[in-house]
């Protein structure tokens, strides 16, 4: 079959290769699926580069997550069958950019029928990390102000829309005119143009001067500590990722003295310690879809000799919503 594969460490357009290897196949607990749609995400690239927290052995093939049709099951797998739509996370080193991936059963999830192949590829990592984000360690409450860094990107739209069918004012932090536009059109309250406005002083007008009370940041460094200046009394900061590149440090002494918290998420660790949360995240994710209150923002549909240029220009900033390879 085809797939992409890496084999030497680097940027995702110069050490992602298209290449025949052999079909893989499923081991105990395991999936092996044809490859419907994949997204490319930030860890995609990241893992090209050696800098994520997942360190595959080389070579390996990216892709993160996925919407397949299962093709064959391995020893002990039950709960699924042979032409089953599914979605959730590929199996290192056997990622969603080739034409069939392995997953596992802990990570597995029925693909939501409203959604087609590359919205329901999408609704697994970027949804379910807004809402653990959210609900779980943010703790949201209806009538609440939510800020959205890179409100435009992958998890950005998805913590959008979460935090609209939340209820609260969402205000999204985006860079430049197209990507301000995105965020309007997936439902954000006020936008902000980070290239042209300072976002703390549209988020303390828009609040009366109180600060928003969950901060949703996957863009880390220089933002972080811009959004201490504006985070409200017994406020949240959610600790997303640093797409920004840099990994900013906290000062407790601020914390202290503004009565706010810092929040970690590491949404991966969820399928270890509490699996049944995963599932009823699924449930809950797919019963919005049904009802068409979220809806991933899929903008560009690729086939599969062009993924490595869309994971590059994801690394690069200049994507939005989604880019899916779609077979
Ligand atoms: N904590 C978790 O469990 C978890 C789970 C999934 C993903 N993540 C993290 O969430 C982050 C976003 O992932 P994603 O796949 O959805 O990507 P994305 O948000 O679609 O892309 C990154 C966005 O970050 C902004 N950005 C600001 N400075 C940047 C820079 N120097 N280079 C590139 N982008 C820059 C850009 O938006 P603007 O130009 O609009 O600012 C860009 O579009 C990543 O750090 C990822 O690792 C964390």
């Amino acid at each position: 079959m085809k797939a992409w594969q890496v084999n030497a460490l680097g940027e995702p357009a110069e050490v992602m290769r298209l290449v025949d290897v052999p079909d893989p196949t499923p081991g105990p607990g395991q999936l092996v699926v044809r490859v419907l749609a994949s997204p490319a995400n930030f860890p995609d690239a990241l893992m090209c580069r050696g800098l994520y927290q997942v360190k595959p052995d080389l070579p390996f093939t990216p892709g993160v997550e996925l919407c397949g049709e299962v093709t064959s099951l391995g020893e002990g797998v039950t709960g699924f069958a042979v032409g089953d739509r599914v979605i959730g996370a590929a199996v290192m080193p056997h990622g969603g950019f080739a034409e069939s991936a392995v997953m596992e059963v802990a990570t597995t999830f029925a693909a939501p029928a409203a959604l087609d192949d590359a919205q329901a590829a999408s609704l697994y990592i970027g949804y379910q990390t807004g809402w653990f984000g959210l609900h779980r360690r943010a703790g949201i409450r209806e009538g609440e102000t939510l800020l959205v860094h890179a409100a435009a990107g992958g998890v950005g739209s998805a913590a959008i829309q979460l935090g609209k069918a939340a209820g609260a004012t969402v205000i999204g932090v985006v860079g430049g005119d197209a990507k301000a536009a995105v965020a309007r059109e997936l439902g954000a309250d006020i936008v902000v143009d980070r290239h042209s406005e300072d976002f703390v002083a549209v988020v303390k007008e828009a609040t009366s001067g109180r600060g928003a009370d969950v901060i949703y940041d996957p863009v880390g460094g220089e933002t972080y500590q811009r959004s201490t200046k504006c985070i409200a009394f017994e406020g949240r900061i959610l600790v997303i990722g640093f797409a920004g590149g840099d990994i900013q440090s906290a000062a407790l002494n601020h914390a202290l003295i503004k009565n706010y918290s810092i929040v970690g998420l590491h949404w991966g660790l969820y399928n270890l310690f509490d699996p049944a949360a995963v599932a009823e995240c699924h449930a809950d994710l797919t019963r919005l879809a049904d009802a068409g209150v979220v809806r991933p923002l899929v903008s560009e549909k690729l086939e599969l000799a062009a993924v490595a240029d869309g994971v590059q220009r994801l690394a690069d900033g200049s994507t939005v919503g989604r880019v899916v390879y779609v077979a």
